[in-house]
């Protein structure tokens, strides 16, 4: 696996590159916007492609590199499904795998220090975000905090990992770099209680600061999603009403770009052909799927996603490939739901 942990000193976050081989996919999880052209370069050095960017959860002291990662590279931006983020591509769900090619994470809820807080596990590590840190957890005090989720999150979640497990939280600003599950329970301050109550009372005299960027950041990172508004003045976007009466017709191939987790918790919408985003670009360009399907039938390639951002994307990919038909429905699932389109499972 090639890992890397890369540091931002001003926040003192912690941000994480995963891939399985050289070549191949990577994910990054905390990106921070100030970073973002290192990130790009050590991708390119490594030559990786950069495929999910993924927050832990909606960051109050530093602006997210989701949004400019996605502008600049098409990847996917990823965040808890009750994230407050305006729109990402992905939302994820307790249970759910975050996948790239050769490595799969398992995702948990992990709330308490925010209430769209997520954990995520690999066999011999886990991405802790801000709920479990080195030697401290994360505060409980702003964004829906919860000390007693968060107990429930460490003791209940978090601390049943194996003991050798390496934790890699979001922070640390005391220069320490990574732990382990045994270690934190033998050791950790916060986590020397014997109830929920008691960390309760210690959460609850900190009597912390705010973060110097809260005002700043907080607002900055709800707005992360890609404007969508000049794929539709080119004429490229239906509205979910709209695609309601134009699917079923036989001009139109509707294509569900998204993967099949999420196809199988939220549903299809009938008579769609299932392209993965992943795999896009190859069933776009001369011979594709894709391509073939629109040159020998004429018919209307109309896209959609999760919330219309992979789909947007796919529409200015397409286009850009010659398929002048692509289209795609504003706002995914979520807006055809809204809508009340019909769903099979
Ligand atoms: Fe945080």
């Amino acid at each position: 696996m090639i890992f890397r942990q890369l540091f931002e000193p001003v926040s003192c976050t912690y941000s994480y590159l995963l891939a399985s081989r050289p070549g191949g996919e990577a994910l990054i999880i905390d990106p921070v916007l100030e970073k973002v052209d290192r990130y790009l370069q050590l991708v390119k050095e490594l030559d990786l492609k950069l495929v999910k960017a993924v927050d832990t959860h909606l960051h109050a002291d530093h602006i997210t590199g989701l949004g400019a990662l996605r502008d600049k590279t098409h990847c996917i931006t990823v965040m808890g499904e009750q994230s407050k983020a305006d729109v990402v591509s992905m939302r994820l769900g307790d249970g759910d795998k975050l996948t790239i090619e050769g490595l799969q994470l398992d995702v948990i809820y992990t709330p308490g220090h925010t209430d769209d807080s997520y954990s995520f596990v690999m066999p011999d590590r886990v991405f802790t975000g801000d709920t479990l840190l080195i030697r401290g957890t994360g505060r409980t005090d702003f964004q829906n905090g919860d000390a007693r989720e968060e107990y429930e999150s460490i003791f209940g979640r978090l601390l049943k990992l194996p003991d050798a497990t390496l934790v890699y939280p979001a922070h640390d600003y005391k220069g320490d770099t990574v732990s382990t599950i045994g270690e934190e329970k033998a050791y950790n301050p916060r986590l020397q209680v014997k109830s929920a109550d008691e960390y309760v009372a210690l959460m609850a005299n900190l009597k912390l600061a705010n973060p110097k960027m809260m005002d700043v950041a907080v607002p900055a990172n709800m707005k992360v999603g890609l404007h969508q508004e000049e794929i539709a003045r080119r004429g490229w976007s239906l509205s979910a009403r709209d695609a309601m009466a134009a699917v079923g017709k036989p001009d139109v191939a509707l294509i569900d770009l998204r993967e099949q987790g999420e196809r199988e918790r939220h549903g299809t919408i009938p008579g769609s052909l299932h392209v993965p985003y992943a795999t896009l670009q190859e069933s776009i360009r001369a011979g594709g799927m894709l391509n073939e399907l629109a040159k020998s039938t004429r018919k209307r390639i109309l896209f959609y996603c999760a919330f219309g951002e992979r789909s947007a994307m796919a529409v200015q990919a397409a286009q850009d490939a010659g398929l002048s038909s692509a289209c795609h429905i504003q706002g995914g699932i979520d807006a055809w739901k809204k809508a009340s389109g019909p769903l099979v499972h």
